[in-house]
């Protein structure tokens, strides 16, 4: 894709993935994503903001074919995914300087060989003339690392995000188009790469509020011409109160975890309380990141296998446990046959959930009479909790 102007001297010089279906060799993409970068042009200096992933350098280095002279590169966030082609820039315009916080210039000196004198760091509030564009640069940290930080465009009003506010989502759309569609592809980046940091987007939006705003302009997914949109979703995802939902990831090797799963799920609707079940077997691990973020309790279903949980209620359970949702409960079911550490192993692995644990049911075998009223008893105490917390 060719250059696109935002405004007079200022330019999209990004790349869009179309193909690319896995990031951080973890994350699910099923929208691919774009590696945005941009170019300030003022009166007398130039600005390249952000690079892109090396694996589309080639793109990048097309757009910069006609631009002569290159005095700097704004990196935000050193991710390869925006630093990786900072080397090939350079190479270019040898004589053009990095500017990044303290931190990203250790961090781009580890990851990518950047030779230290080709850097100058900005602090907190520092600003660039380029003559006619000002930019001014302010410390965000944890959005996403700890070095990350934005850059706002005085005459234009842009913000450039970076990581921050983005959305993992390949399409010609310069502009978001269909709020629905981004909605969704920005929840599922919340979710998978923000909601660790959900304190510290709380503050940074904060630190962001007296800056007037006309675009938001991220590293990845489409620029916002609404910022508002972009900003409230981020504000309900950050600090909004979980919902009345329970999510059940879970997995079932001969179907008696299943039988659980399936009872326990039909009577929490008959006690009004939402249920969203993820066989772990199959399920797009991206989707149920989206939904832990409005659960109000989540459930664990697994068998209990070579002495412990299944190795898929495992993973799902330490993503949980990275992800740090803002459920409040949380419980295991299952099925065994002889035994074992499963309700030890799995309540060991989330040292970062604040949450309360409520009682297992574990069955041998095929759930029986009394099983199921267990997990009646737990669906019951459930629904009481979510009434007590008023989650709706
Ligand atoms: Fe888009 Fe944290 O890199």
């Amino acid at each position: 894709m060719n250059r696109r102007t935002i405004q007079d001297g200022v330019y999209w010089m990004g790349a869009v993935d179309w193909d690319r279906r896995l990031f951080d060799s973890l994350i699910p993409l099923p929208d691919g994503t774009s590696y945005n970068a941009y170019l300030v042009q003022g009166k007398e200096k130039v600005a390249l903001l952000d690079t892109v992933d090396p694996a589309m350098a080639e793109t990048l280095m097309e757009q910069l074919a006609d631009v002569p002279k290159l005095d700097y590169i704004v990196s935000h966030h050193a991710e390869q995914d925006h630093s990786g082609s900072i080397g090939l820039v350079l190479e270019k315009y040898p004589d053009a300087k990095v500017m990044c916080t303290p931190k990203a210039k250790d961090i781009l000196i580890d990851l990518l060989a950047i030779p230290e004198e080709a850097f100058v760091t900005v602090s907190d509030g520092e600003q660039l003339a380029l003559g006619g564009k000002t930019l001014t640069f302010v410390h965000t940290p944890w959005v996403h690392w700890p070095e990350t930080m934005v850059t706002y465009l005085e005459e234009d009003r842009i913000l450039f995000s970076c990581d921050f506010l983005g959305s993992h989502i390949a399409t010609s759309d310069l502009y978001v188009t269909d709020e629905g569609r981004t909605k969704e592809a920005a929840k599922r980046y919340f979710a998978e790469i923000m909601a660790p940091f959900r304190n510290q987007i709380e503050k940074n939006l904060e630190k962001l509020k007296s800056y007037d705003m006309q675009i938001i302009a991220p590293s990845h997914g489409q620029l916002y011409d609404r910022p508002a949109f972009i900003i409230d979703l981020y504000k309900e995802w950050a600090s909004g109160p979980p919902q009345n939902l329970v999510v059940i990831p879970h997995v079932s090797m001969h179907g008696s975890t299943k039988k659980m799963v399936d009872h326990l799920a039909s009577t929490l609707v008959d006690k009004g309380v939402r249920v969203e079940l993820f066989d772990l077997a199959v399920t797009d691990i991206g989707k149920l990141a989206m939904t832990l973020l409005d659960a109000g309790t989540v459930v664990v279903g697994t068998p209990t296998v070579l002495a412990g949980p299944h190795p898929m209620a495992a993973y799902a359970t330490l993503l949980a446990n990275a992800l740090r949702p803002k459920v409040r409960f949380l419980s295991i079911i299952g099925s065994y046959s002889w035994g074992g550490k499963t309700v030890d192993t799995l309540a060991g692995m989330i040292p970062n959930l604040k949450v309360e644990v409520l009682e297992p049911v574990l069955c041998k075998g095929l759930p029986k009479e009394e099983d199921l009223k267990a997990l009646d008893q737990l669906a019951a105490t459930i629904a009481q909790k979510h009434a007590e917390h008023h989650l709706s």
